[in-house]
């Protein structure tokens, strides 16, 4: 069986594998980036940050920048709708923060970003892509990646705005299969994914979309010809999903699932590691979001939510999870 999971460039950045972990605001903090790290992801990406924000020196934004030493590689994503305050945000994060790569958000379709001109409010014009890729390029020397929907309302500029941002010199472009319309609705438009990646030649092209199993991942890059899979959601409720493509790309062996002790390791882990950074109170209160993707599928899970709604404390989550590790090792 050929090994898919060679590495590959990102502009001078080489990612070690075919698999990333997908921008998810509420998610991608340096917490769970790490835990994603050492689950075998190649590349992460923090959780879309205001390019506003950074301009305006916003105690909260600048907080979110934390990246740990151990991530490299790793991306931050950029969100913002003025190409010129775009490429002010991207120089303060390169001239400040351990980033490898910045990309630039032009798929969220909240209306509170769309509305600022920001996100998947760029698809409608790919002379607009254009514009704000090259302008942002020019003030950066570390590499610029775009992630975009497929369209607006529907796909018709999907392979014309792949190529704005490709000739305006991306150094890669992950693309997520459903048009800001569909927001997570329907399925990932695998026909789209496939036009794209044909049409985009230059450069890394990063599918997204649905990647729930291995099979997913492995299919993503074979049949649709994409160059790596992006996951999001999959990983939220799994992050060892990561190595389990990474095995399945490099052997065509599947891994078996992680038994719900080890799952629990590292749900467990994730809690501690938000805890080092954002502090108890509020950590423990994000957890109460993330505790029900990791309990997703076990028997009993309604009831352990249930439980985890209401904790206020490490002590208490560690009471209801029956579990207190002296020392986490991720194999
Ligand atoms: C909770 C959540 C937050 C997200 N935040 C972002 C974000 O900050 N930037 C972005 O480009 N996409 C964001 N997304 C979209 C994901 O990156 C990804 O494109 C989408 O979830 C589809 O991939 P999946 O099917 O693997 O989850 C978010 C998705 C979720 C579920």
């Amino acid at each position: 069986m050929k090994n898919l999971n060679t590495p590959f460039m990102i502009g001078d950045v080489e990612i070690p594998n075919r698999t990333v972990l997908a921008p998810m605001a509420g998610v991608t903090n340096s917490a769970f980036r790490t835990i994603a790290k050492e689950m075998g992801a190649g590349l992460v990406v923090m959780e879309m940050i205001s390019e506003k924000g950074i301009l305006y020196n916003n105690e909260k934004t600048l907080h979110m920048l934390h990246i740990d030493e151990n991530e490299a590689p790793m991306s931050i994503q950029l969100f913002g709708g003025d190409a010129d305050s775009l490429a002010r945000a991207a120089v303060f994060i390169q001239e400040n923060t351990r980033a490898n790569i910045l990309d630039i958000n032009m798929g969220c379709p909240v209306n509170k970003v769309v509305k600022n001109e920001a996100g998947a409010k760029w698809l409608r014009d790919p002379d607009k892509i254009y514009h704000i890729v090259k302008t942002v390029t020019s003030h950066l020397d570390i590499p610029l990646t775009v992630k975009m929907r497929t369209g607006w309302s529907d796909s018709n500029l999907a392979v014309e705005n792949a190529l704005a941002a490709e000739s305006a010199g991306v150094s890669a472009l992950a693309m997520h299969g459903r048009t800001r319309e569909q927001m997570y609705t329907g399925h990932c438009d695998h026909e789209t994914i496939a036009r794209v990646a044909k049409a985009i030649t230059k450069i890394p092209f990063i599918g997204n979309g649905d990647i729930k199993t291995v099979q997913d991942a492995r299919s993503m890059i074979e049949e649709l010809g994409t160059d790596a899979v992006m996951i999001g959601r999959t990983a939220m409720a799994n992050p060892y999903i990561f190595t389990q493509i990474n095995h399945y790309l490099e052997t065509g062996e599947e891994l078996p699932d992680l038994a719900f002790e080890d799952k629990m390791k590292i749900a467990y882990e994730h809690l501690n590691r938000l805890i080092a950074l954002k502090g108890e109170h509020v950590a423990v209160r994000e957890f109460r979001g993330l505790a029900p993707h990791y309990l997703r599928g076990t028997s009993g899970a309604a009831k352990l939510r249930g439980k985890i709604a209401k904790a206020e404390t490490l002590a208490e989550v560690d009471d209801i999870l029956g579990y207190t590790p002296k020392t986490i090792e991720f194999s």
